[in-house]
């Protein structure tokens, strides 16, 4: 019997996850590519399209139609705009679509992709940050498999095959701590982007290495697991490994503990996630435990903690909170990034948004800000543009 190719669209392709999904489909077989979408480096869109000439691109940012026009080749269609990610799964007819835009630009893209019924990678933790309320029902109705890429999540995912799901007591999700894991609370108020982007274990793109800095990553990863495995907050615990050799633990009701362990290398869940359910071989070297010496943890404290706590806070309230914590995220960090506030404000501008909105919303009791049945994409697009605008404002003049 002939197996046809399954083809693979990669919304993110220019990034970190995107460029190492298109190395994993340069060691793998059995699969093509149709579409590769990115924000506005054309330059590497086009080297990628040279090479893989797939059936669609996108570029989001409209001025780089004129210079990647010329450069794509025969039979390879060019869309730009806002709305060209979204068409891009539709065109390019996918099997299965790497979600690995950063920030909430994925969540369109992710949710026309579900409405193909390709079977979805998920890099993209805003999207369940933002929406996970319309994103899950929405894949469950598709009848979507939405298979995590981010490592911890991956980890959670293969550990939980070890029982049943009503097996499971709780999960533990492990965090390097960051690049400024070992700075004072007084220190890392001040560090430079350099300081910050300086990741001990990974290496990534910018905002989610500015996040792991901040354990505002860790604050996503803890509410996309309650989206994804349908877990309370009292169920998803987070502790600090500096090693990233183990990436998640599971609990189960009679006391055993699985855990997930590989060196920190993105390709491994990428892989995974392309090929499951088979597990791929992979010719990478194994892990010696005996060189690594000691795998160590620590709880989380201090301002570290005091960031995690809002994952909790937003699972709790529910409605638009996660959209609203997410942009302030985002454009805390893009603020820092560009020089205009100090490492230290990043957390505190996000609470105070986040403060905001529940004071807000809470004594009007909108029943649309609170009630999960009741939310809609218009209201967490809504509440995504206020908190931007909270953000500007917050920021110095
Ligand atoms: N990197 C990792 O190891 C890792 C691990 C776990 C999870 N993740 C998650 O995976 C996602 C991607 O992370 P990354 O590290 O790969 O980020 P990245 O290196 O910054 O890449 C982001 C990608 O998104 C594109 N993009 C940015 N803004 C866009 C927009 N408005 N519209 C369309 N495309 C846009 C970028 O295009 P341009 O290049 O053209 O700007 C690029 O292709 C994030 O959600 C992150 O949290 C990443």
């Amino acid at each position: 019997m002939i197996r046809l190719a399954k083809r693979v669209a990669i919304l993110g392709s220019t990034g970190s996850i995107g460029s190492q999904t298109l190395d994993v489909l340069d060691e793998s077989s059995g699969f093509s590519v149709c579409g590769l979408g990115a924000g506005r480096n054309w330059e590497t869109l086009a080297d990628q399209a040279k090479q893989y000439s797939p059936a669609v691109v996108a570029i989001a940012d409209p001025q780089a139609e004129s210079q990647l026009a010329g450069q794509l080749p025969a039979g390879t269609e060019l869309l730009t705009g806002p709305e060209a990610m979204c068409e891009l799964v539709r065109k390019s007819a996918p099997d299965i679509v790497v979600s690995a835009v950063v920030g909430a630009a994925g969540l369109a893209p992710t949710l026309a992709a579900i409405e193909t019924g390709a079977t979805i990678a998920l890099a993209n933790k805003e999207t369940l940050v933002c929406a996970g309320q319309i994103v899950m029902p929405a894949a469950h109705a598709a009848g979507v498999d939405l298979l995590p890429v981010d490592s911890e999540h991956a980890g959670i995912f293969q550990c939980m095959m070890s029982g049943k799901r009503s097996e499971v007591r709780r999960v533990i999700i492990t965090s390097s701590g960051g690049a400024l894991r070992d700075w004072s609370d007084e220190q890392a108020a001040t560090a430079t982007a350099a300081d910050a982007l300086n990741h001990p274990t990974w290496e990534m793109g910018r905002k989610i290495t500015i996040d792991s800095a901040t354990l505002m990553n860790k604050v996503l990863e803890v509410i996309e697991a309650h989206w994804l495995f349908d877990l309370s907050p009292e169920q998803i615990e987070v502790v600090i490994h500096p090693q990233s050799i183990i990436h998640a633990l599971v609990e189960f009701c009679d006391g055993s503990v699985m855990a997930q362990l590989a060196k920190p290398d993105m390709k491994l869940p990428i892989a995974y996630a392309l090929q499951y359910p088979d597990r791929p071989a992979r010719n990478v070297a194994p892990l010696n435990l005996a060189d690594i010496g000691s795998l160590t943890f620590k709880p989380v404290t201090g301002r570290n903690a005091r960031a995690v706590n809002l994952a909790y806070e937003i699972i709790r309230h529910g409605g638009a909170c996660g959209a609203v914590l997410n942009a302030a995220n985002e454009a805390a960090v893009e603020a820092f990034l560009t020089g205009r506030i100090k490492f230290g404000k990043i957390v505190d501008f996000v609470e105070t948004t986040l403060k905001k909105w529940l004071d807000e919303h809470s004594h009007a009791r909108k029943k649309a800000d609170f009630s999960e049945e009741s939310v809609t994409l218009p209201d967490l697009l809504a509440a995504d543009a206020w908190a931007r605008q909270q953000v500007l404002a917050l920021m110095p003049q």
